[in-house]
């Protein structure tokens, strides 16, 4: 049986999108990643790591709404009733309207949702769920992607929106939400390093708004918080004119992120040097020491150089080589950055550097938090006027004119 109701074709201009008004979401982070709202009738999967912050978002986002809009319904499979309640008491809310159903029998799940026709349904986990449909038990690979068919099944045809949780674990995803991600309309994933207050959601698939977008979580007291500034927030402990330290400008989605990159250096104590990061990846470290070293003539053959990302963030992409290759040439150096400069550009095998996408973007935001020099690569630059902004930029053809430029001066 399909999962969307089935109905005979119809004329482009004589399909309805009345029901497709959006539902307010409050938490603006939150709203950015949905693509705006939640859509009615819409699927919503939420992975991560046990412990990472699923079940309290989601139980605030059920208050909300359930104080906004109407009922909405809590199916926890793995926490009791009372569990949930001392948790929404932590979090201090109150609604009236939020029902927390203690359940994993799948056929009761059901005919609950039937009843109650709520505004808005979370299951809690979808892995805790079983159906007598099937012999295997909960968490099974076809128990889950039979429940998780089921539950959109009846929500879609009800205009209910389905916010399903799925635990991912660190080693195998294989019986994880990872085998729901093509039924539902959207997936969001919950990272951030356990002992970091930082959280990130991301949207890696949504069919309701553009992917790649991500939202900014602090987990404190009173449950997860929006981070509306997160570059600001990402900076506010930075030591200016620490040597090690520098500034780049990632892209998440449509939205520009400065962070800070650290790096360490010490003559290493083992035979082979060591090599360690956090928040960047590995192999790109590898690549980087090895351009450092043969085009820059840095000596790190001795040295092992831990690489770290602050706030326990994770960056992916190729436009934050430049600052982590500064922050390492700095550290062997031990000069400082200057604190006023931020580092923009992909580094090249050949020790080029090479132009990134969004360039204007990255600037404006870097101006906005009062930075007031911007290390670029002269091919993406060419274009760019420098009016309009503060930022004063340095223009670099390889990344030894780069390191010149900022750690010579
Ligand atoms: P939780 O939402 O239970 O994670 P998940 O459902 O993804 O397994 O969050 C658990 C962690 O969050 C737990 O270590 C305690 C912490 N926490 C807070 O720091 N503040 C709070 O207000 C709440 C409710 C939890
Ligand atoms: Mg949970």
């Amino acid at each position: 049986m399909p999962l969307v109701e089935t109905t005979p074709p119809r004329a482009l201009p004589e399909i309805e999108t009345e029901g497709f008004q959006r539902l307010p979401v409050s938490m603006g982070e939150l709203r950015r990643v949905l693509g705006g709202g939640i859509v009615p009738g819409m699927g919503v999967l939420v992975g991560g790591e046990p412990g990472i912050g699923k079940s309290t978002l989601l139980l605030q986002l059920a208050a909300e709404l359930a104080n906004r809009v109407g009922p909405t319904l809590y199916v926890t499979g793995e926490e009791s009733a009372q569990q949930v309640k001392l948790r929404a008491q932590r979090l201090g809310i109150t609604a009236p309207q939020l029902y927390i159903l203690a359940e994993i029998h799948l056929e009761t799940i059901l005919q609950h949702i039937e009843t109650m026709d709520p505004t808005l349904v979370v299951v809690d986990s979808i892995q805790a769920i079983y159906s007598d449909a099937l012999p295997a038990a909960a968490g099974n690979v076809s128990q889950v992607r039979e429940c998780a068919a089921r539950l959109l099944r009846l929500t879609k045809a009800h205009h209910i929106p389905l916010f399903l949780v799925g635990h991912v674990t660190k080693e195998g995803t294989i019986a994880g939400p990872r085998v729901l991600e093509h039924m539902v309309d959207t997936v969001l994933y919950f990272e951030g390093e356990r002992f970091h207050s930082y959280r990130v959601l991301r949207a890696v698939k949504n069919r309701f708004g553009s992917t790649n977008e991500v939202g900014i979580f602090e987990m404190g007291e009173k449950g997860l918080q929006e981070v509306p500034n997160p570059s600001a927030a990402f900076l506010a402990e930075r030591l200016p004119n620490a040597a090690g330290s520098a500034i780049a400008v990632t892209m998440e989605g449509t939205r520009p992120l400065l962070i800070e990159v650290q790096a360490l250096t010490s003559t290493t104590s083992f035979s082979q040097p060591r090599r360690t990061a956090n928040g960047v990846e590995f192999n790109r470290l590898l690549l980087l020491t090895a351009v450092l070293t043969k085009r820059v003539g840095l000596r790190l053959s001795d040295q092992d150089v831990f690489v770290n990302v602050v706030g326990g963030l994770r960056v992916d992409e190729p436009a934050a080589d430049l600052a982590v290759a500064t922050a390492i040439a700095s550290s062997v150096r031990n000069v400082p950055v200057p604190a006023d400069v931020v580092l923009i550009g992909e580094v090249g095998l050949s020790g080029e550097l090479r132009s990134v996408a969004h360039l204007p973007r990255r600037l404006q935001e870097a101006a906005n938090l009062g930075f007031s020099r911007a290390v670029v690569p002269r091919t993406g630059a060419s274009k760019l006027k420098e009016d309009g902004s503060t930022l004063r930029l340095v223009k670099a053809r390889t990344l030894s004119e780069a390191l010149e430029a900022v750690l010579d001066s």
